[in-house]
């Protein structure tokens, strides 16, 4: 018999993958031209040239593909915490910084090394469905707090209510996927405040996992505030999958803030959760090339041109939307409470949209403008007609 928990999670499966599928059908039968599959936050653009030149450069340097200390490259690691610290203003040293495979590693090693079966992680919806593996696979259990209608800011209030002594972290994504909402530094402030209190209350710390893949994909000159200097129990997760372009390489790191108690037990446990679940180390060569690029992003002027045709289609034609602020998603309103059954009716439309509830959001579907310019242009007639069907 395999195992009861996981053959278990199998039948929610990912609504992104299910609608990845659909558009291969759909693409199959009616040609790659004539969908427009908004699916797969898959980046588009090719990684900078200046990333393949490293590449070439780096590839042939003796050593760079043998094993390594399973935290990485010491000489990366203090260049990464380096440049953190000239972000936030925060004391990291390469001490506190571990080179992993993708964001999607650096969410498991942190889970797996705070978690005790039963404890709670509060998720604000609507969030990334993968949270619930990566917190379920270590014991945890997933709080889902929805945002606030519409601009999809905290709702801290309501975060305030589902924090018990059972809370461990909670995890904040922001630019967000799907919402593509920037939380704002008032917000987090405030969180900072009900948090500091509750660990007061409760007598143990609960850990900010904040999840920034799409950090530096931000649009209108807008800032998204530095989570390390504004909670000190905080663990950062970084990834180079989106600004670089390369989310098959699988390269990230995760940045420990040095005030968190006993913030050296916690780098020990990451780099021993890195090395037992399998991962070992960070691929070597992309380590070395992706600190030469912490200040870069992949197609940003391009995402930032899709973003105001999608969501112009989108007001033309009738849909309720917030215009996002960064990520390359967007976010709109179902016309129909079952946001499931208003995606299956896009298919008809050749349109391939992922649910809301997918998200742990109802009522609304994500679009991920990774596509051509052509293909939102051309969507424009499908978006209208079934609009109209409701
Ligand atoms: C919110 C969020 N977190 C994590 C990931 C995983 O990123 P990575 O490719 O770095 O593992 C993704 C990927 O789409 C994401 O959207």
């Amino acid at each position: 018999m395999f195992s009861e928990r996981i053959v278990g999670s199998l039948a929610g499966g990912s609504a992104i993958r299910a609608m990845f599928e659909q558009g291969n059908i759909l693409k199959k039968k009616y040609g790659a031209e004539n969908v427009y599959d908004f699916a797969l936050g898959n980046p588009d653009p090719e990684p900078p040239v200046s990333v393949i030149n490293d590449l070439k450069k780096y590839a042939g340097e003796p050593g760079i593909h043998k094993y390594m200390a399973n935290a990485g490259y010491p000489d990366v690691r203090e260049k990464i915490a380096a440049y953190m610290k000239k972000e936030t203003g925060v004391e990291f040293t390469g001490n506190n910084i571990i080179m992993v495979t993708g964001a999607a590693a650096g969410l498991s090693i942190t889970m797996c090394s705070i978690l005790n079966p039963g404890d709670e992680v509060i998720v604000i919806a609507p969030f990334f469905g993968e949270y619930k593996g990566y917190v379920g696979n270590f014991g945890g259990k997933i709080v889902r707090v929805p945002s606030i209608p519409g601009t999809f800011q905290l709702d801290v209030p309501a975060i305030e209510k589902a924090i018990n002594a059972k809370t461990k972290a909670i995890i904040l994504n922001s630019p967000n996927n799907p919402s593509g909402a920037v939380y704002t530094e008032e917000s987090l402030k405030a969180l900072n405040v009900v948090l500091e209190e509750a660990e007061k209350k409760n007598g143990n710390a609960i850990y900010v996992v904040s999840d920034e893949p799409y950090v530096k994909i931000v649009y209108d000159g807008v800032k998204v505030p530095a989570i390390s200097a504004i909670f000190k129990n905080s663990i950062v997760v970084n990834s180079f999958s989106k600004s670089l372009a390369l989310p098959g390489e699988r390269i990230d790191y995760v940045a420990v803030n040095p005030a968190i108690e006993e913030a050296d037990v916690l780098m020990d446990a990451l780099i021993f959760c890195n090395r037992t679940l399998g991962f070992v180390n960070a691929p070597g060569l992309f380590q070395k090339v992706a600190a030469e690029h912490l200040d870069d992003v992949a197609g940003l002027d391009a995402y930032k041109e899709r973003r105001d045709a999608l969501y112009e289609i989108l007001i033309e034609t009738g849909y309720e939307c917030e215009k996002p602020q960064g990520a390359f998603y967007l976010f709109p309103k179902a016309p129909i409470e079952n946001d499931v059954e208003f995606c299956n009716r896009a298919i008809n439309h050749r349109l391939v949209l992922v649910s809301g509830t997918g998200f742990g959001y109802p009522g609304y579907f994500r679009l991920a403008y990774c596509v051509s310019m052509e293909t939102i242009k051309n969507s424009k007639e499908s978006f209208a007609a079934l609009r109209k069907e409701f």
